[in-house]
């Protein structure tokens, strides 16, 4: 992608893009509606995609009337649609499940996709909005990671455009922007280190969850604050770099970088290195990923200036794997292929959420993901069915890991 393929100013028309908000409940979900509430003459909202959390898809109704939102499952879609009854609403489809967010995420008005489910629940609605030709603007790496192969394959077969939203990724693209993919020598994803960057290792045994969901820079949705505190988070994104930009995973480098100003950076064959700078706030990415190839102006209200003058230090040094095994793990993953990275993401949800409900250590997440990749075999998946089969597998096996390992520490 160069500059020469985007279109003129002269050529620019100012389009209404039609969204679908799959996870319009979480973090990314409402970054985007704030969005689409400062910019309504750009953005509007058809349909939306939420799991249980009805009292917010209720409000979301009241405020977007969305022509369809899904929930998570039949009951509190019922529960939904006897709510927006009593308020006299009744010109909004209430779906459930995955076929309901396949659903919304396939509506023959919607051209734009935000994909902010969490896990691998966010995996066949955003394939099927791949194969439905919707533009995407891709937050859940939980896709890229399981199911990269299949949906960068789709996305080329389709014609469509998948638009990073993840604040790393973001920033890549837009750096790439500035050269030709064959002039990249290699790309460089910063992060923050998350709490524990300074913690003695001896301490590690004893985080504890309300520890680990303290994010020094970002404020997210629990599971992505887990992974930022292990590196994993990382590991994610290491292989969802892969994938986005067609590189082998030398070429994708990691760096710690306590500030979170510099979000990413591209280093090109003659020695340039491109970095994107700007506030640590979601809208920013997703603005950009939706208004691309275009930028929008951003007025003091949004709040998303960078002042440049407050800037006094920018550090740089290499992650330690001893601290973080979790990062050395995803590199090992998706240098094995097969369904490596798939089990990488089912242990690791498993893992964190034993961890979150205190049933394993912070260090049981990697213990728990290693093992898990150690009895991992088998081929690349052919589809989509044989990721969610694959993992089944892993998650299964995730969970008699657990189990062992909490036996073993409860005698
Ligand atoms: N937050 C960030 O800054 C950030 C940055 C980069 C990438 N991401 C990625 O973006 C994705 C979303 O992150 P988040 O922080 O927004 O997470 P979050 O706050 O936990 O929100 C998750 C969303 O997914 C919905 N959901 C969960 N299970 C579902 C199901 N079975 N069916 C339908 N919807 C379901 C939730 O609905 P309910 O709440 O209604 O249950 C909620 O709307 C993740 O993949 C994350 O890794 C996030």
């Amino acid at each position: 992608m160069t500059s020469q393929h985007l279109p003129s100013n002269s050529a620019k028309i100012k389009l209404v893009k039609k969204l679908a908000i799959l996870g319009s409940t979480g973090s990314i979900g409402n970054s985007t509606l704030s969005i689409c509430e400062s910019f309504p003459d750009r953005y509007q909202v058809i349909s939306l995609a939420a799991g249980n959390n009805i009292d917010a898809a209720f409000a979301q109704c009241l405020r977007w009337r969305p022509k369809v939102i899904s929930l998570a499952t039949e009951s509190l879609a019922e529960s939904l649609i006897s709510r927006l009854k009593a308020e006299g609403i009744t010109n909004i489809e209430v779906v459930h499940g995955t076929a309901g967010s396949i659903r919304v995420a396939t509506l023959p008005e919607v051209n734009f996709v935000v994909s902010a489910i969490v896990g691998v629940a966010g995996l066949e609605a955003t394939y099927a909005a791949v194969c439905a030709g919707k533009t995407i603007g891709l937050a859940n790496k939980e896709c890229l990671v399981a199911a990269g192969e299949l949906i960068i394959a789709a996305a080329k077969q389709h014609k469509v455009a998948l638009l990073p939203i993840d604040s790393e990724h973001n920033a890549v693209h837009q750096c790439m922007r500035g050269g030709a993919p064959a002039e990249v020598k290699q790309i460089w994803l910063t992060a923050s280190g998350g709490p524990f960057r300074n913690t003695p290792i001896a301490e590690f045994e004893h985080i504890t969850p309300q520890q680990a969901l303290k994010h020094p820079t970002w404020v997210m949705g629990q599971r992505i604050t887990i992974d930022s505190a292990t590196m994993m988070n990382k590991g994610f994104e290491v292989i969802e770099a892969c994938r986005l930009f067609n590189l082998p995973a030398k070429q994708v480098r990691t760096t710690i970088h306590p500030q979170s100003t510099v979000h990413s950076l591209v280093e090109f064959v003659d020695g340039s290195i491109l970095a994107q700078i700007s506030v640590t706030d979601m809208r920013l990415p997703i603005l950009y990923a939706l208004a691309y190839p275009e930028r929008v102006a951003v007025t003091e209200k949004e709040s998303l200036t960078f002042d440049l003058t407050t800037l006094s230090q920018l550090d740089f040094s290499p992650p330690d794997l001893t601290r973080f095994p979790c990062l050395r793990l995803a590199y090992e993953a998706v240098e094995a292929g097969g369904k490596a990275c798939i089990a990488l993401n089912a242990a690791d949800e498993i893992a964190v959420a034993a961890f979150l409900e205190g049933r394993i250590p912070f260090l049981g997440i990697p213990r728990t993901i290693e093992t898990v990749l150690q009895l991992t075999s088998g081929q690349s998946p052919a589809s989509i069915l044989d990721v969610l089969d694959a993992d089944l597998v892993a998650r299964a096996c995730a969970r008699e890991v657990i189990a062992r390992q909490f036996t073993v520490a409860r005698r």
